[in-house]
């Protein structure tokens, strides 16, 4: 791959806070670790996990404007109102657009590492994960899901898909349709495995 990771790494300091950036680098550390456990690539894991959040900060009316044009098949007007879900979304379209990063496992993994997705590869399930489980990441139960992360990926995006879904219902919403499609693809794979 000819990404620098040095040099794309400049770029995201230069567009997050310092925390935001600090995060983004336990992403990353994460993701290694993860590829490393379960032979994924790990250059691809490096660059995904690298860029996942660069455009967290990005105007809103912004992110919206994109995601009107590009993710409407992904996106109900419901979402367009949450930024939280449209930052995965907006980050792979900055990234294909103005840094040139063309892999699609790349890109993809940057726009499902929120809501995931159906029939995702190991990097982008990583990717995923490893946004969700990285060392400073200190919610209740984060701890539980970290340790099964380490054991079984399929089963450790499950569970923290499932624990996502409690909390959603527990405050009147619902998980959103790509993190339904996620764990039923992942509920088949698994089936098929045994
Ligand atoms: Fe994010
Ligand atoms: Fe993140």
């Amino acid at each position: 791959m000819i990404y620098n990771f040095e040099d794309l790494k400049e770029i995201v300091k230069s567009k997050v806070s310092i925390k935001r950036f600090n995060h983004i680098m336990a992403v990353v550390d994460m993701s290694i670790k993860l590829a490393k456990i379960y032979n994924a690539d790990i250059e691809k894991c490096k660059i995904a996990a690298l860029l996942h959040d660069i455009c967290k900060e990005m105007n809103k009316e912004e992110m919206k404007k994109i995601c009107k044009n590009n993710f409407s098949e992904d996106l109900t007007d419901e979402d367009l109102e949450n930024d939280e879900i449209l930052h995965p979304f907006v980050g792979a379209y900055w990234v294909e657009k103005n840094l040139k990063i063309e892999d699609i496992e790349i890109l993809n993994a940057i726009k499902n590492h929120t809501l995931g997705n159906k029939n995702m590869t190991l990097v982008e399930k990583i990717v995923y994960i490893a946004d969700a489980v990285e060392i400073t990441r200190n919610y209740p139960g984060v701890e539980e899901i970290r340790n099964l992360v380490f054991k079984d990926l399929n089963e450790g995006i499950l569970f923290e898909a499932g624990k996502k879904e409690k909390y959603l219902e527990s405050i009147g919403k619902k998980s959103h349709k790509n993190s339904y499609a996620m764990q039923k693809s992942i509920r088949e794979e698994i089936k098929k495995k045994n």
